[in-house]
């Protein structure tokens, strides 16, 4: 089965056909930073635009065969930036007379790792680490999952944009603050991460982002003195979500990881203790990418069916509640 993913949740116009869930014949990225780095975050109305002008190409250079089915992440992210790959993806099974459907983006960073891999292990605690979303989910299968924890403010990958915000480098923050964490002393500043009262494995960077901006406030700083805030900072963000991962991995076979922050080479170091296999995703399906999308739809398909009367809402936000992911 040949499935076209449709990605535009946030600031990377994308497109892929995948066969069977797996193998990547196209993956098409459109990278919006150099329209956002100027502002130190996404600009909404800025990225729906761009989407719109990039949709087009993007849906050409990728579609080199007609695929069986559509599938368009539905949320969650920018509803404006949403519609634009919504729309596409109805305007082209409507036009080619293919069945369409949304798609879930969080669950489909976690499907990332599982595409990666030819063969995974059930049950296994997933853990998403992205720009928008950070969580603990047990998958007893592609499909079935329950929530174990969330964060209570901002998502890691926010954290980390946003210390690099404050000590003055670009956007996105991720890479270049792992980049000077790399000359800095990571014990140099006690930072602790947050802890969410009554909830252990519950995630709070917020205060870690306060720590930070108290220790630059007012103070004149070397080079060094930001390397070694740098390192500081991953260092407590970072070993956060592996304790808490490894205590939630109880019972479970494997690890799988997804998002963004994943391509954090600190992180796979600090996971090389972990005594489960930790999988991670290709390069390829690390930061957002359309390939995910059409590979969980191979697996959500058969569960979800097609959309019934081309209705697919954009959903902002996401509700994992319970044993699914909902809107
Ligand atoms: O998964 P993703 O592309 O977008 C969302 O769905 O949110 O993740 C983007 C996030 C950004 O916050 C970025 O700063 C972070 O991933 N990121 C990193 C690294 N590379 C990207 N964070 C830490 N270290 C990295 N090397
Ligand atoms: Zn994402």
């Amino acid at each position: 089965m040949l499935i076209l993913g449709i990605e535009s949740t946030c600031d990377e116009t994308a497109a892929s056909l995948v066969e069977d869930g797996r193998k990547i014949v196209t993956n098409v990225v459109s990278s919006q930073i150099d329209l956002h780095e100027a502002f130190g975050g996404v600009v909404p109305e800025l990225a729906s635009r761009r989407h719109l002008e990039a949709i087009g190409p993007v849906l050409r250079e990728a579609m080199t065969k007609t695929p069986d089915l559509i599938a368009v992440a539905q949320g969650p992210g920018l509803v404006g930036a949403l519609l634009v790959g919504i729309n596409a993806a109805k305007g082209l099974a409507l036009g080619l007379k293919k069945p369409v459907m949304g798609i879930n983006h969080v669950e489909a960073h976690l499907y990332g790792a599982v595409m990666s891999h030819p063969h995974v292990e059930f049950p296994a605690l997933g853990v998403v680490l992205s720009g928008g979303h950070t969580a603990l989910v047990r998958m007893e299968a592609v499909g079935r999952y329950e929530l174990i924890s969330t964060t209570v403010d901002d998502a890691i990958g926010e954290a980390f944009d946003k210390v690099a915000i404050l000590l003055g480098l670009g956007y996105p923050g991720g890479p270049a603050v792992e980049a000077l964490a790399k000359e800095g002393d990571p014990s140099k500043h006690a930072f602790s991460p947050g802890r969410v009262k009554e909830r252990p494995l519950h995630f709070s960077f917020s205060g870690l982002k306060t720590n930070v901006r108290y220790t630059i406030d007012g103070r004149d700083l070397s080079h060094q003195d930001k390397a070694d805030i740098a390192a500081s900072f991953q260092e407590s963000a970072l070993g956060d979500v592996v304790k808490k991962t490894i205590r939630a991995s109880e019972g479970c076979k494997t690890i799988l990881l997804g998002g963004g922050v994943t391509n954090n080479r600190r992180l796979h170091a600090l996971f090389e203790k972990s005594s489960l296999p930790v999988l991670w995703p290709k390069p390829e399906l690390t930061l957002d990418n359309a390939a995910m999308i059409a590979g969980l739809a191979y697996h959500r398909f058969p569960l979800d069916g097609p959309a019934k009367d081309f209705s697919i809402p954009a959903h902002p936000r996401l509700a994992l509640e319970g044993n699914t992911f909902s809107w």
